[in-house]
C-alpha cells in the first residue's frame, strides 16, 4: 500500500483483502504489506485479536493448554495470551513473511509451522494435537474457506475447542459470493450434523461490535469438538 490512512485501509480490507481470489494471489498480498501490517492494523482500529482473547478467557483453561493460532500473522493474538498467562501456544501461518515478523516481535510461540489450511490437505501436525484452535483475522472471507475447517478439527482433541470471529453475514456476503444466502452458518451447522463440532450456548454465534473501524460489527464463535 502506498499511503496508509483510515479512508485507504478501509478501500484497501473491502474492496482487496477480503474480496474473493485465489489463495496463492492471498498469500502473496500478505507478503507485499507484511511490512506494513502493524500501520494497517492501527489505521484500521483492528480489534480482532483484543476480541478473541477476551472471549477465550471466559473458559479460564489450564494456562499451559496446547492452544494453535491458526492464520497467527505477525503474533498480535499470542501476545496477549501471553499476557494472561498462555504460555503453550504454537503459530501457523501461510505466509513465510508474516511469522517472521511474528519472530522478531516479542512473540512467545512454541513452534512456527508454514502450512495454508485448504480443503482436503491434512496440516503437517499429528492429529488431536491441540487443546484449542483460534484464528483471529483468518477466518475472513478470501481467507481460510469454512470447507477447510476440519482439517483445524483434525490437530484439536476431543472435546477441545475451536473459536474464532468473522465479519458479519451482511458483511461477507457482498465482498463473497461464497458467502451469500447462509451458505456460511449452512456448512456450520453440517459439521454439527455430522458430529464434528458442538456448539457453546452463548457463542453460536456471539454478536461483538467495535471489531473494525470503529464501530464494524463481527460474530464470535467458539465450538467443541467431538
Ligand atoms: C488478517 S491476518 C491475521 C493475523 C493475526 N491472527 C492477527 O489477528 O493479527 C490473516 C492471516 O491469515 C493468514 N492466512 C490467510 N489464509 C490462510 C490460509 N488458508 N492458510 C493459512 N494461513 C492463512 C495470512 O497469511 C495472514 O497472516
Amino acid at each position: 500500500m502506498n499511503e496508509i490512512t483510515f479512508e485507504s485501509v478501509k478501500d484497501f480490507i473491502y474492496n482487496t483483502l477480503i474480496a474473493d481470489k485465489p489463495l496463492e494471489e492471498q498469500m502473496k498480498l500478505y507478503q507485499s504489506v507484511a511490512d506494513q501490517y502493524q500501520e494497517i492494523c492501527d489505521a484500521s482500529v483492528y480489534n480482532y485479536p483484543e476480541i478473541v482473547a477476551t472471549e477465550f478467557l471466559y473458559f479460564n483453561l489450564p494456562r499451559d493448554s496446547r492452544i494453535l493460532d491458526v492464520g497467527a500473522g505477525t503474533g498480535l493474538l499470542e501476545r496477549l495470551l501471553y499476557k494472561s498467562g498462555f504460555t503453550n501456544i504454537d503459530a501457523l501461518d501461510g505466509c513465510e513473511e508474516m511469522l517472521q515478523k511474528a519472530k522478531e516481535s516479542n512473540s512467545n510461540y512454541k513452534n512456527y509451522i508454514i502450512a495454508r489450511v485448504v480443503k482436503d490437505e491434512p496440516l503437517p501436525v499429528e492429529q488431536n494435537t491441540y487443546d484449542v484452535a483460534l484464528m483471529s483475522g483468518s477466518a475472513s472471507p478470501a481467507h481460510i474457506d469454512v470447507d477447510a475447517y476440519p482439517q483445524i478439527i483434525r490437530v484439536v482433541k476431543p472435546g477441545g475447542i475451536i473459536g474464532w470471529i468473522i465479519e458479519t453475514e451482511e458483511i461477507f456476503a457482498k465482498v463473497n459470493s461464497k458467502y451469500q444466502n447462509g451458505a456460511y452458518k449452512k456448512s456450520l451447522q453440517r459439521f454439527v450434523l455430522q458430529n464434528l463440532l458442538t456448539p457453546i450456548e452463548g457463542f453460536n454465534p456471539k454478536p461483538v461490535e467495535n471489531s473494525l473501524f470503529y464501530n464494524v460489527p463481527a460474530e464470535v464463535y467458539f465450538f467443541k469438538v467431538v
